[in-house]
């Protein structure tokens, strides 16, 4: 990893403008030969040039990295941001105490008007800073549903949810005598809008939804499912945890209550994510965990609070995390996402096709506008086998439950093998993943 000297940066956690990304594609990249894509379209070179860690050998082949559902590899922009903000800015975040710390305090503030923007939310304030898209759902269970939620009442659930967008609301019905409401799946993996309609209710308190889903790919219809909702007076949360890195986000024409996501899925650090909350329902959000920067007064008669999101963020943040955060954001809004986007669903397509060929091979879902995702299973294989025979050929793809277990019983399954995509992989991985899957077939 290069440290650039400090005086090649612009600020102490910035950097200069030659070593960002240009916009689009850029000059002497190789066009990847997809159906589907114009002269003129995104590049996966483009993307791939800033990421070391693709350069590396596994088992000795070149890595092939298909596990982008479970975590993103890290451009050197992020890295770099990263060992930048340690090596230069490390500060708490007190603003007025000193000048570094001033400057940290800009920095964290900085990311949180961008995640805003990247949003569309109305307002930076309307962003609290979170671990990920987990401590985000457990963040409004908490400090929302536990003082709303009661016997009678009704959270909706759609199967094919992430178990950080199930468990969360079953800890909160246990503690409240509410209800967790399954809603259940067609055949090709869309979320049954019928029965959505027949469920929903005056007792409906939240529908807690994703806008991609991690094991089926599925885009369910989350604008729609949200005016639904509101027509009972129901919240609406949506993980957008696998959503963010493959489908433009806009919050306000969502009219999401809540939405959150993982900052390790969109090319930046682990440990860091953002939770949005709707102006009007964060002013009646409760404390959830209490400690220092989330207070205004603190006296053993009587504890004041900070306003939101302050209130919702006890303890230091992470700092770091934010610089790497606010550089990922940097990164991937510097392309043409339009452009992306097109590229990931041909790659996609291509990748559907071309598994195709393998004998038995089977993928989940088939519904229409699903992100780059292709959970599959190969008769008379285990998922864990065909994983660990990929990783030999250098190909990392994800084998289980994938965290989504009531998604996989749809299916009649316990576990699956899944390939995941992201906008740096090529045409050429693809190929090597359908040669060592038919490759798999005479390997006994
Ligand atoms: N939610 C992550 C996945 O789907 C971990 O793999």
């Amino acid at each position: 990893m290069t440290i650039p000297e400090a005086e090649e940066r612009q600020t102490p956690y910035g950097w200069p403008e030659e070593r960002q990304p240009a916009q689009g594609t850029r000059a002497g990249d190789r066009r990847s030969d997809l159906p589907g894509l114009t002269p003129g379209a995104f590049t996966p070179e483009s993307a791939r040039k800033d990421f070391p860690i693709l350069h590396r050998t596994v088992n000795g082949h070149p890595l092939v990295w298909l596990d982008n559902a479970a975590t993103t590899q890290k451009p050197r922009q992020v890295i770099e941001a990263l060992a930048g903000y340690y090596s230069a800015a490390n500060s708490n975040i007190h603003r007025g105490a000193h000048t570094m710390a001033r400057e940290a305090t800009d920095l964290y503030e900085a990311g949180r008007a961008a995640v805003a923007d990247f949003l569309g939310a109305p307002s930076p304030d309307s962003v609290v800073f979170v671990r990920g898209t987990t401590e985000a759902v457990n963040l409004v269970a908490q400090s929302w549903g536990r003082a709303r939620l009661g016997p009678g009442d009704d959270i909706l659930v759609p199967v094919l949810e992430h178990h950080s967008n199930i468990v969360p609301w079953q800890l909160l019905a246990k503690e409240t005598r509410a209800r967790v409401v399954p809603v259940p799946l067609l055949a090709d993996g869309q979320i049954d809008q019928d029965a959505y309609a027949d469920l929903l209710s005056s007792r409906t308190r939240l529908v807690a939804v994703s806008q991609a889903s991690n094991v089926l790919g599925t885009v369910p219809p989350v604008r729609e499912m949200t005016a639904l909702a509101h027509r009972y007076g129901a919240k609406v949360l949506v993980d957008g945890a696998q959503a963010v890195a493959h489908l433009p986000v806009d919050v306000t024409d969502l009219d999401a209550d809540f939405y959150a996501f993982s900052g390790h899925k969109l090319y930046a650090p682990t440990g860091i994510g953002a939770l949005y909350v709707k102006p009007e329902v964060l002013a009646g959000l409760r404390p959830w965990q209490g400690g220092g920067n989330m207070i205004d007064s603190v006296s053993f008669d009587r504890t004041t609070f900070a306003p939101a999101p302050h209130l919702l963020e006890a303890g230091t943040g992470h700092i770091a995390g934010v610089a790497g955060l606010l550089a990922a954001l940097n990164w991937f809004t510097s392309f043409d996402l339009t452009a992306v986007a097109a590229y990931e669903e041909a790659l996609t397509a291509y990748a559907r096709q071309a598994m195709g060929k393998v004998p038995g091979l089977e993928i989940l879902g088939s519904a229409p506008g699903r992100i780059a995702v292709l959970t599959f299973t190969v008769a008379g294989r285990d998922p864990a086998e065909i994983a660990s025979w990929l990783d030999q050929e250098g190909i990392a793809v994800r084998a289980g439950h994938h965290c989504a277990q009531p998604a996989l019983a749809h299916y009649g399954l316990t576990a699956a093998a899944r390939a995941s995509f992201a906008l740096y992989n090529t045409p050429e991985e693809v190929d090597r993943l359908v040669a060592s899957l038919l490759a798999l077939d005479g390997s006994d």
